[in-house]
């Protein structure tokens, strides 16, 4: 393990602490799904950021000087025999690279005493369900010792705001793992596309759950922990419903099929979609829709790279999308006005109803405040043209070099009297990873083709 590469963050965490602090991080909780049988464990992303311990029932305390304690499950013969190796206190800050180590059972005892003669203390405010109301109970066993001259913190801080800044920057070692776990979902999808060729050209009975199985194999068989979100294998018209799931819907010759799917790789999501004909051949009009999406698509990334805002990216997919609408007739101009009256109208959300795109790492909408820090202050109104409400907006974020993020457009067309039947229930969507870079973006994703001719012939192959 690169225990130096967690020792930075510690020490660049530490740094901003300010005197006479502590900063508090719990992993995620092991959850029941049901009666008494757990969901697989993963580990919180903060707290995994910070010490690359993937274990439950584990917490770190750092304090200001950079100081890190872990408390951890302590050993035991019959709980390692039903549930795996501990690694332990006594060895765990040889191998973690920390300071020390305590069982997990000393946590209430020891806290208090972390905590005594602080001036602050930092944690994830409203992350983790409890973690409040521990860190009151902790805070009163010092209080009960202010007498006898012990000094108790005073202010309390949202520690997301100092983690969800170092986590929007990538650094070489992530950006390494998120380029893997791209192409590993990369090879995935180009499976599946086959699989579903292949299959319909045998003439079996094709469903949803047999690409889902597809895409899972692959992940694990590349050594991907799990799937980064619920996949989603969407047949035909289930494609416009944006949080479809695999389910057991047939896959029909002359559909489309929608896959957003990824893998997480050593605590790394990818998060790709892809929209190709169950059979290997888009239709006239899936070829029209499709190809307005790529279009929207390559606005959207021309509009990522450092001094962009975030939402460029989207005004420029809204921009090539609501034009192509008027030129495919799923708006007009008697009903909506000219190309500057639907956009600033809204006109478009009836085909396309979300952003273009949103944080990556290792959460699959990952953390990082999307307005510009320097610009928080700088407020603007306007009216939703859709819900009359008055909203406040902020400046966008202004992209950087090391940032991740994903470039999603999408098109879906439900059935409606005033639209050619032919383009009924198409949902379509595309979508890449990009990392920002000096001149402009990576698409760590292109492992898998997004061109029509190009998605045809792999599917022929
Ligand atoms: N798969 C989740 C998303 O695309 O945002
Ligand atoms: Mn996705
Ligand atoms: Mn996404």
């Amino acid at each position: 393990m690169n225990t130096a590469l967690y020792a930075d963050r510690r020490a660049r965490l530490a740094a901003q602490l300010g005197p006479d602090a502590v900063a508090i991080v719990p992993t995620a909780p092991e959850r029941l799904r049901n009666r008494d049988s757990e969901f697989l464990f993963r580990f919180d992303s903060y707290f995994h950021y910070l010490s690359g311990f993937g274990e439950p029932q584990a917490w770190l305390v750092i304090t200001s000087e950079g100081h890190t304690t872990l408390f951890c499950n302590p050993k035991d013969l019959e709980r390692e025999i039903w549930d795996g190796i501990r690694l332990g206190p006594d060895a765990a800050p040889q191998r973690l690279g920390i300071d020390e180590a305590f069982s997990v059972n000393e946590l209430d005892q020891r806290l208090p005493r972390l905590l005594e003669n602080k001036a602050t203390v930092w944690y994830p405010f409203a992350t983790h369900p409890g973690l409040e109301g521990r860190i009151d109970d902790w805070l009163k066993r010092v209080r009960a010792r202010v007498r006898f001259g012990a000094l108790c913190p005073d202010t309390q801080r949202d520690l997301c705001s100092l983690l969800d800044e170092m986590r929007l920057i990538k650094d070489a070692h992530e950006q390494d793992v998120m380029r893997r776990a791209a192409q590993i979902s990369a090879k995935a999808h180009i499976r599946a596309m086959q699989l579903s060729a292949r299959m319909l050209r045998e003439g079996m009975d094709v469903r949803e759950y047999h690409l889902d199985a597809e895409l899972l194999h692959e992940f694990r068989l590349q050594g991907s922990q799990y799937p980064a979100y619920g996949s989603i294998v969407a047949a035909g018209a289930n494609a416009c419903v944006l949080h479809y799931r695999a389910d057991n819907a047939p896959i029909r010759t002359g559909e489309l099929v929608l896959i957003d799917a990824g893998c997480e790789l050593d605590g790394y999501a990818s998060d790709i979609t892809r929209t190709f004909p169950a059979n290997g051949r888009y239709s006239g009009p899936q070829r029209a829709l499709y190809e307005l999406v790529l279009a929207a698509q390559q606005a959207a990334v021309d509009a990522t790279r450092p001094g962009a805002r975030f939402t460029d990216a989207h005004e420029q997919a809204v921009r090539v999308l609501t034009q192509g609408m008027f030129d495919l007739k799923l708006l007009n101009k008697d009903r909506h006005g000219t190309l500057e009256d639907a956009i600033e109208n809204r006109h478009y959300f009836a085909h396309y109803m979300h952003r273009t795109g949103h944080w990556l790492g290792m959460d699959v909408h990952d953390c990082g405040s999307y307005v510009e820090p320097s610009e928080a202050g700088l407020l603007s109104q306007r009216r939703d043209p859709l819900s009359a409400e008055l909203v406040q907006n902020r400046p966008s974020r202004i992209l950087r070099p090391g940032m991740a993020l994903t470039i999603e457009p999408g098109l879906y067309v439900r059935p409606s009297d005033s639209i050619a039947p032919e383009f009924w229930n198409i949902g379509i969507r595309i979508e890449d990873d990009a990392l920002v870079t000096e001149q402009g973006c990576e698409l760590i994703t292109r492992g898998v083709p997004v061109d029509p001719d190009a998605i045809e012939s792999l599917m022929r192959a």
